[in-house]
């Protein structure tokens, strides 16, 4: 690894440590579905404790507020799990707050979504001097938010000297060894929604995939793409001509949905059909994908020696729309551990595969991160461990 790693820090004993944690958990208002994010750092909390810390302020994001305080985008309830979770009080605090009790309160603290700050997303300096004002060092835990250049993760490490932390080191050395070890056919299963994440590293890992298949938000912008009839299913307008781009160089190696479960959302009752992608009506919404194209995404999957899978496959967070993600997950999980090296990457894919004890050959905590990672693209949040505070001393 060459980037300063959390053992080099010296003697921590009496320091403050300003640790930046991913805490873009599943919620269902305030409850927690699945806790992966929270136990994945508690092995770098131990570290720190032991190591005698006189202050841990944990930072993270929860999902994409743009720079504006959205209720149902709080910490709080997560700042609750994590006490629960490490059987010790966790205080919770907007960065005001932290920044007024100077060195006083809490061996353990957690700031609000730092996303509701609007400097976070601009990785702007100002924002991080702040926040470089809540610790002596800076440790870094969140591998799977270094592929975005933010505030709390690279302008942050121009002011303190900075670390990464255990679990990114575990994620990076795993991830190091797929990508030096994988062998052919792979194939890539691409879903969710984040497609401004996926579409470069689709491109970027057209040589590489002998096939890659496609689903939710994705799979919609390519069939935006195809000039396909959309309804009412959600899909990235801004991509759709990066899209048609990759299909003209790469259209026999990405499969689209030939047939899609759809819904018509604006009744009370839903009405769920599975049409031909070409028949979607004006009033429908893309919720699964089909039995045919489930059918033809498994003869392909049974091909393959490496399979990479980020992002659920239709709506999966509702039962009724988990069809294909539940059908392929349990043929890739079938196949993993042995016939196939298969990675499943991305909190919300993972949470899925957990929630129905589906096991594969490793799983990533980081969806657009591990992707970015096994493309070869350099990870901002990285990048700054290597030449943050160090290199301007
Ligand atoms: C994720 O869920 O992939 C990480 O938390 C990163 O989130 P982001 O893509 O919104 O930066």
């Amino acid at each position: 690894m060459n980037f300063k790693v959390i053992s080099q820090a010296g003697n921590l004993k009496g320091k403050r440590v300003l640790l930046r944690v991913d805490f873009n958990v599943p919620l269902h208002g305030d409850e927690l579905l699945d806790d992966s994010r929270i136990t994945s750092i508690i092995p770098t909390l131990k570290y720190l404790e032991r190591a005698g810390v006189n202050q841990v302020t944990l930072v993270s994001h929860l999902g994409r507020p743009q720079g504006r305080e959205v209720k149902g985008l709080s910490l709080r309830p997560v700042a609750k799990s994590l006490s629960k979770l490490i059987k010790r009080p966790v205080k919770f605090l907007t960065l005001r707050q932290a920044l007024a009790s100077g060195m006083n309160g809490e061996p353990i603290r957690l700031l609000e979504n730092i996303r509701f700050e609007p400097e976070e997303d601009t990785n702007d300096r100002n924002l991080a001097r702040l926040l470089a004002q809540l610790g002596d060092i800076f440790v870094n835990d969140a591998f799977s938010v270094c592929h975005h250049a933010g505030a709390s993760t690279v302008a942050v490490t121009r002011y303190l000297p900075s670390y990464a932390g255990l679990f990114l080191q575990s994620e990076v050395r795993a991830l190091e060894k797929i990508k030096h070890h994988s062998s052919a056919p792979l194939v890539l299963i691409i879903g969710g929604s984040k497609v401004a994440d996926k579409l470069p590293v689709i491109q970027k890992l057209l040589p590489r995939a002998q096939k890659i298949l496609v689903g939710g938000l994705v799979a919609n912008t390519f069939l935006a793409a195809q000039k396909k009839p959309m309804g009412k299913s959600g899909f990235s307008k801004e991509l759709v001509s990066m899209a048609a781009k990759i299909l003209k160089s790469a259209s026999r190696k990405i499969i689209l949905p030939q047939d899609v479960v759809v819904d018509i959302v604006s009744t009370k009752k839903k009405e769920i059909t599975v049409v031909e992608t070409a028949r979607v009506k004006s009033n429908q919404r893309i919720s699964d994908l089909g039995a045919k194209t489930i059918n033809e995404y498994a003869a392909e999957i049974k091909k393959a020696k490496t399979i990479l899978w980020a992002g659920t496959l239709g709506i999966a967070e509702e039962p009724v729309y988990a069809h294909a993600s539940l059908a392929l997950g349990r043929l890739v999980s079938g196949m993993a551990l042995g016939r196939v090296f298969a990675l499943v990457g991305g909190g919300d894919t993972v949470g899925f595969f957990h929630q129905h004890k589906l096991w594969v050959d490793y799983f990533s905590l980081a969806g657009g991160a591990s992707l970015k990672f096994l493309a070869g693209e350099r990870l901002p949040g990285l990048e700054a461990l290597k030449t943050g505070w160090f290199s301007r001393r």
